[in-house]
């Protein structure tokens, strides 16, 4: 009798982003001088009070278990932040999670049964239709292509409910195009879920600050669904992180904030998982969340500046990109280079084969748009070093020039 594995995991797949940063740093150990713009990290550390925090942490700990809904001072640190939003909520309607994804993943836990339907638009993040999958539900993802600026109609998303919609998952901006809906394209695929009050809505809002252009952002923020239909907070899960505003992806600290039943069945599920957040990333993550923010005004700027760059040197290679508003991502179109021939001699078939190739041939990293939903453009995540974005771009231009 052989060794079997779940259904649920036997068709899961393993995050090709980070597959993709392996092998680039698997080449980098062999010595290669490989350049990564694949992973979706900010590029900055979060100020050293956040640090001074953790310490303090470590001296004060009492080898006991925490709270699983997450310490009170980060409960009461997030539920801060959402009121620096404008969105009012209580202690019992927020819990910390594992990072967004760790969010994520326990929100469709809590929220589907098998062959339940989660709408989201396409290209997405890639974690969204596996994380769907795993919790047995079925992923509907409406295209929205590049001349449509990578963003979903509310034609588009009235068409893609069924009787079996479960949940309708929006991200504002969005990993990977970049992409920021205005107040005004908000507010109108609010009005759609106005009418399907069986649904739940999730608003992954961890790049909600990262937005460049404030006159489609009010205050610096990204407009979210919430802010248009308030009735919709009664189904509405909100997702936090501090990965991508504070520079902190390897702490692991995100939130869910929701009505209380739903929170409730997320705590249920961490006392029976993974317990409660480590202290010392809950002591961090509540600094960085309580103290000053204008570090992020600086990042902005830096990121605004390689994004503005990145752009350019994409248009010098004839790879169109709808111009990114948010986060760090930029999403070029890479279809008319399929069937040609590398510099190195291999035919590139797909947007595999193009990513393969530029690692190879160039020893620089991105990911292929299909990981994404879009097998014809790639993911750049331009956030890193400007001497590495430099280079990087330079490589990829005078590969792609070359390209025959
Ligand atoms: C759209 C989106 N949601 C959620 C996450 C999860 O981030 P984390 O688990 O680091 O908080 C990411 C990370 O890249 C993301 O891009």
């Amino acid at each position: 009798m052989s060794l079997t594995l779940s259904h649920r995991l036997a068709t899961a797949k393993p995050s090709t982003i980070f597959e993709i940063a392996a092998k680039a740093r698997a080449l980098k150990a062999a010595g290669q001088d490989v350049v990564s713009l694949s992973v979706g990290v900010p590029g900055f550390l979060p100020p050293q009070h956040v640090y001074a925090a953790a310490h303090a942490a470590v001296d004060a700990d009492l080898g006991d278990y925490l709270p699983q809904r997450g310490s009170a001072e980060l409960i009461t640190a997030f539920q801060n932040l959402l009121k620096r939003r404008g969105f009012a909520y209580s202690e019992q309607e927020i819990c910390a999670q594992t990072g967004g994804k760790g969010a994520l993943f326990n929100l469709f836990l809590a929220m589907l049964d098998a062959g339940d339907e989660v709408v989201f638009p396409t290209p997405y993040w890639a974690s969204y239709p596996e994380m769907v999958h795993i919790a047995g539900g079925v992923p509907v993802m409406p295209l929205a292509p590049a001349e449509q600026n990578y963003k979903i109609t509310p034609a588009q998303l009235e068409a893609a409910f069924t009787p079996r919609t479960k949940v309708f998952l929006f991200n504002n901006p969005s990993n990977p195009t970049g992409m920021l809906y205005s107040a005004e394209e908000v507010a109108a695929l609010a009005k759609v879920l106005l009418a399907h009050p069986q649904v739940w809505i999730i608003s992954d809002d961890i790049y909600d600050r990262l937005v460049f252009d404030e006159t489609h952002a009010p205050g610096g923020f990204a407009a979210q669904l919430l802010d248009f239909e308030p009735s919709l907070k009664s189904r509405m899960a909100i997702v936090q992180s501090i990965s991508k505003s504070f520079g902190m992806p390897g702490w692991r600290v995100g939130m869910v904030a929701g009505p209380k039943m739903l929170v409730d069945a997320l705590v249920t599920l961490a006392s029976q998982s993974f317990t409660n957040l480590p202290a010392v990333a809950m002591a961090a993550a509540t600094a960085a969340l309580d103290g000053d923010q204008n570090f992020l005004d600086v990042q902005k700027a830096r990121l605004l500046k390689q994004r503005d760059y990145t752009l350019t040197q994409l248009a010098e290679m004839n790879l169109p990109c709808p111009v990114p508003e948010g986060a760090f991502y930029a999403f070029p179109q890479i279809g008319h280079l399929l069937g040609k021939t590398t510099p190195g001699g291999r035919v590139m078939h797909t947007d595999v084969d193009f990513c393969g190739a530029l690692l190879d041939e160039a020893l620089v990293a991105v990911v292929p748009g299909g990981a994404f939903g879009d097998p014809t453009a790639i993911r750049i995540s331009y956030a890193g070093k400007e001497a590495g974005v430099v280079e990087a771009l330079k490589r990829m231009k005078e590969w792609v020039a070359q390209i025959g």
